[in-house]
């Protein structure tokens, strides 16, 4: 399924460095940026702001967002947005995923969605009619998707004008982006005050993230209004240590070091994922790796040191060493 990598010194890679550097070479990182503990890996880490629920610090509006699709940005908005409600935060999740709706199912309440995200922006319903609360979790609210076909629905004035509803009543907003730089994409990471890049260990997932870090980095409304830019997370998805060792795949160290922002989370590849999403249950709430991967990064985001895990083959057993 993946390329073969022969090793990160490859000469793709060094041609992805040298491109990224002459396209940022303009770039200058917001203060946040150089605020963070660097691990005995060498892998920069983010540095969350530190925060308790009912703190009173202005809501913040996070992205899930990625340059390729399929990278697993629904499955980390459904785990990110109930792993922050389950901290005690107030937490609206809102699917962007225009025509696509998904984020439902994750958060198992598909049934229940009478209203969605075009209705409320439409003022074919008020925006509490709308919002579904999580029967597990209270503190978390989602938005869903309308699966008309036709994304110019979400306009900016009107994705402006839930998003400024929504700050008055929850702590964190998150925007579960679709692929891509289309009209969706655009509008999900607009408003965004903090971005999740979420990519796969593969080289055109890590070179597509670079160019959406480009797109966040000027085309946000902060970048426009000239604000203190939007705070850029890297989170590692499906990770394999197993075929990183085996050179089937790039290392931690390698995406972070082409990407250049801080890394929030490492989520390995996981079995468990698919059977979690069958069930309507972010995988959060599992008791597997990816569960607690999942955990570590919101508890970063928050700022809390946690080290990295999974990042290393396991230990193979008696049986595996002596038979491969
Ligand atoms: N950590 C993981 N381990 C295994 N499979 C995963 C993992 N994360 C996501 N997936 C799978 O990858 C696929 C795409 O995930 P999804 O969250 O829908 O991505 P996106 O929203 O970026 O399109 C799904 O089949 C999902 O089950
Ligand atoms: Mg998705």
């Amino acid at each position: 399924m993946f390329a073969r990598i022969a090793s990160p010194s490859f000469s793709l890679l060094s041609a992805f460095r040298m491109q990224r550097s002459v396209m940022r070479r303009s770039t200058v990182l917001p203060a946040f940026h150089r605020s963070y503990s660097t691990e005995a890996t060498g892998v920069v880490m983010a540095k969350g702001t530190k925060r308790t629920p009912g703190d009173g610090q202005p809501c913040r509006i996070v992205v899930i967002t990625s340059g390729k699709g399929g990278v697993g940005k629904t499955t980390t908005s459904a785990s990110f947005a109930y792993g922050l409600a389950s901290q005690g935060f107030k937490v609206c999740a809102i699917d962007f995923d225009i025509g696509l709706r998904n984020l439902d199912l994750h958060l198992g309440c598909e049934r229940r969605v009478v209203f969605d995200f075009v209705n409320v922006i439409n003022g074919e319903c008020q925006l509490h009619q709308a919002l579904i609360k999580d029967k597990r979790c209270p503190s978390l609210s989602m938005l869903a998707a309308s699966q008309t076909r036709d994304k110019s629905v979400l306009t900016e004035e009107g994705v402006g004008r839930v998003i400024d509803q929504l700050r008055k009543e929850f702590e964190f907003v998150v925007c579960d982006s679709p692929a891509g730089i289309e009209q969706g994409a655009h509008q999900a990471m607009y408003f965004a005050d903090d971005a999740l890049m979420c990519t796969n260990p593969e080289l055109s997932s890590v070179r597509d993230a670079d160019k959406m870090i480009g797109i966040l980095t000027s085309k946000s409304q902060r970048a426009i209004t000239k604000s203190e830019a939007i705070r850029q997370f890297l989170l590692i998805t499906r990770y394999s240590p197993e075929r990183v060792a085996a050179h089937n795949m790039l290392s931690v160290k390698d995406i972070a070091d082409m990407l250049g922002i801080p890394l929030v989370g490492v989520i390995p590849e996981s079995e468990e994922v698919l059977h979690n999403t069958n069930l309507g249950q972010p995988v959060v709430l599992g008791a597997d790796d990816a569960a607690a991967a999942y955990k570590d990064t919101v508890l970063r985001f928050l700022g809390q040191d946690r080290p990295l895990q999974y990042v290393s083959p396991k230990p193979k057993g008696i049986l595996k060493r002596l038979f491969g």
